[in-house]
């Protein structure tokens, strides 16, 4: 016999798990995306250095992975280095980034397995130091047979640069196939050239911090997500923020560019009047 308490997936807190009972859990979302944003402030308002910021990001990341791995989010996808990241950093915060991805691929890669989570990648992963790429191939590996949620981490990002690189490909791809004059491009071509192939487009992108901005990240494939801006800093964000942001989505009707669904059981005068 199922009962309510076994509908409940099991590792929620309690504070979770009062959130979770208000989901329905048949309109989850599959794909959800996150912006990643506010350490700088979280550590400014505590007169810590920026990189304290990050580092108490990580906690963060743990936290929002692990609920949405256990609530059976089939995808989630971090921004957490933009291309324009690299550019406008001082180069010390750049290498503190750096070095606290790779501490934290090393320390995760178990954690991942345990909740069946498959490690992938979307940026321009060539640009990045040597040592990284490394630790990415290394953890990228290491869970590839996990079958449960893609958790894609967007480093050196850029969504115009993505669609840049999907152009060369399909042109490139043309020229190795018969010719340039067999170029044929449309939604899907561009879609399947992305980084994000692997995935479906998000249903959800959260952003943290209260900006209402995209800053570049997926651009092409956020076209109909809803949007949902919480005020909490990064740092301060856990699984029951996004359980919150869930709900929120939940709340909304998504139309696609059609009618709502009462409007469109009226007559087309009606509607038009
Ligand atoms: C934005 O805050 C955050 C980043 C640019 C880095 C994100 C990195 C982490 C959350 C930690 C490491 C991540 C992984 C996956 C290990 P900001 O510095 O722009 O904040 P501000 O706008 O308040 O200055």
């Amino acid at each position: 016999m199922t009962t309510l308490q076994d509908k409940v997936p099991k590792g929620l807190s309690h504070k979770e798990v009062e959130v979770y009972r208000h989901l329905d859990p048949a309109k989850l979302p599959r794909h959800i995306a996150i912006i990643m944003d506010g350490n700088g402030r979280w550590a400014r308002r505590r007169h810590m250095p920026r990189v304290a910021g990050h580092r108490a990001g990580v906690a963060s990341v743990r936290s929002t992975v692990e609920t949405a791995a256990r609530i059976h989010i089939p995808a989630l996808t971090l921004y957490a280095f933009s291309e324009e990241n690299w550019k406008r950093r001082p180069a010390t915060e750049v290498s503190f980034l750096m070095s606290l991805l790779g501490r934290y691929l090393k320390a995760e890669v178990p954690t991942l397995n345990e909740n069946n989570i498959r490690l992938e990648y979307i940026g321009r992963q060539h640009e990045l130091p040597a040592e990284v790429q490394e630790r990415m191939s290394w953890a990228r590996e290491a869970t590839a047979r996990n079958t449960g949620m893609v958790l894609t981490l967007a480093l050196n990002y850029s969504a115009r640069s993505e669609l840049v690189d999907a152009f060369r490909a399909m042109v490139t791809a043309a020229a190795q196939n018969g010719g340039i004059e067999h170029l044929q491009i449309d939604e899907k071509a561009v879609s399947r050239h992305l980084y994000t192939r692997h995935l479906p487009d998000p249903d959800l992108v959260v952003r943290t911090s209260g900006e209402m901005r995209l800053s570049n990240f997926l651009l092409w494939q956020l076209a109909y997500a809803e949007i949902y801006v919480t005020p909490t800093l990064w740092p301060d964000f856990r699984g029951v923020h996004l359980l919150e942001g869930i709900a929120e989505y939940q709340k909304r009707e998504r139309r696609y560019g059609g009618l709502n669904h009462n409007d469109a059981h009226k007559p087309a005068e009606i509607i038009k009047a």
